[in-house]
């Protein structure tokens, strides 16, 4: 495909996929290449996005298929990617898809599968980073599949989307994996901070001060950025990544210390803390709510700040 004009889309426009889309549009103005073709099941969330930027939204997703080369996507759980790309593979002449939901191994497997079955090519390229650093694209990107297919991605990926890519294989299960595995640690640097935090409060120190050794001592995003949200009660997840998606990941994590007897205790404590986060404040909550869970685990008010607590809780 080098060297051909490329007509690119992107399905599944939220947090993440709308920051990402939109700078795949600036890439494909830059480069004179056709408008992104964007699809979204929600189509009142995308006409802004496709009057502010080198986009058009397409009717169906087949139509999308039919009209790109490469399609993008960024979709919430394995349920939803199994259906929107039964449907993509099934009328497309695209002939790559970049995969960058958080996807389960196997999941991205019978996908890969799928995709070979009608000749196309499937990567998964689940990406590191919130909203913010995909729409300073700069994420950090796994890419895993069919080398050739990658290659024609890596000509464009950074700067474009990302900062830099960690290159998994051929296997597509291996980039799914290192998603993963990250997540074990930004989840557990979520629960690690949720208790601090709450140690901190109940002790009596300045949750200032505290973050500021935070800043000193942790200079990692995870720390810096969940730190911010959990010393200030920030949980609106409109702007990052939801308790059902932090609660679909740490299933993921959970099921894979199952299949393989590896205890995730840092996880399974992440996981009841994000449930009762979800009880008292309900889904659209940020996943670093899981401080909110461990407050009422410690006798405090779940939240401080902005108060999310669901009606029928008051
Ligand atoms: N947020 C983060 O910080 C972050 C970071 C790294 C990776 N991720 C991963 O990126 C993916 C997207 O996350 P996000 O935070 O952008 O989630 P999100 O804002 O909830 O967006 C999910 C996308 O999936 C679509 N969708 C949901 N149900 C659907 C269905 N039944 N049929 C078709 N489309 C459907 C949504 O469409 P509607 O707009 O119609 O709901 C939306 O476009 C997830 O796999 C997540 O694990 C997220």
């Amino acid at each position: 495909m080098a060297g051909k004009p490329r007509a690119f889309g992107f399905v599944g426009l939220g947090n993440m996929g709308s920051m990402m889309a939109a700078n795949l549009a600036a890439y494909a103005e830059r480069n004179a290449l056709p408008r992104v073709r964007i699809w979204n099941r929600t189509r009142s969330k995308i006409e802004y996005i496709a009057q502010q930027n080198h986009c058009k939204i397409s009717n169906s997703l087949s139509d999308l298929a039919q009209s790109c080369d490469i399609v993008h996507t960024c979709l919430a759980n394995d349920q939803v990617a199994i259906s929107v790309y039964t449907e993509l593979f099934t009328s497309s002449s695209a002939s790559i898809f970049v995969d960058h939901s958080t996807l389960f191994p196997t999941t991205i497997k019978a996908l890969q599968e799928q995709a070979s079955h009608f000749g196309l090519k499937y990567l998964s390229c689940p990406v590191f980073g919130p909203p913010a650093a995909a729409k300073s694209a700069s994420l950090l990107i796994a890419l895993s599949g069919d080398i050739t297919a990658q290659q024609t991605v890596k000509e464009y990926i950074v700067p474009t989307l990302g900062k830099a890519t960690i290159d998994c294989g051929e296997d597509p299960a291996k980039g799914a994996l290192l998603k993963i595995l990250g997540n074990n640690c930004i989840l557990g640097t979520i629960e690690l901070l949720s208790e601090s935090f709450t140690l901190a409060e109940k002790t009596g120190f300045d949750v200032n001060l505290f973050y500021e050794f935070i800043q000193a001592w942790f200079p990692a995003p995870a720390w810096v950025n969940y730190g911010k949200k959990i010393r200030d009660g920030a949980f609106s997840g409109a702007t990052g990544f939801t308790i059902p998606g932090g609660m679909k990941d740490a299933s993921f994590i959970r099921t894979l210390g199952a299949e393989t007897s590896t205890p995730t205790p840092l996880i399974d404590q992440a996981w009841n803390h994000l449930c009762t986060a979800k009880a008292v404040g309900g889904e659209d909550l940020d996943w670093s709510a899981c401080a909110a869970g461990m407050r009422v685990t410690a006798g405090l008010p779940p939240f401080k700040g902005e108060d999310f607590t669901l009606d029928k809780f008051k």
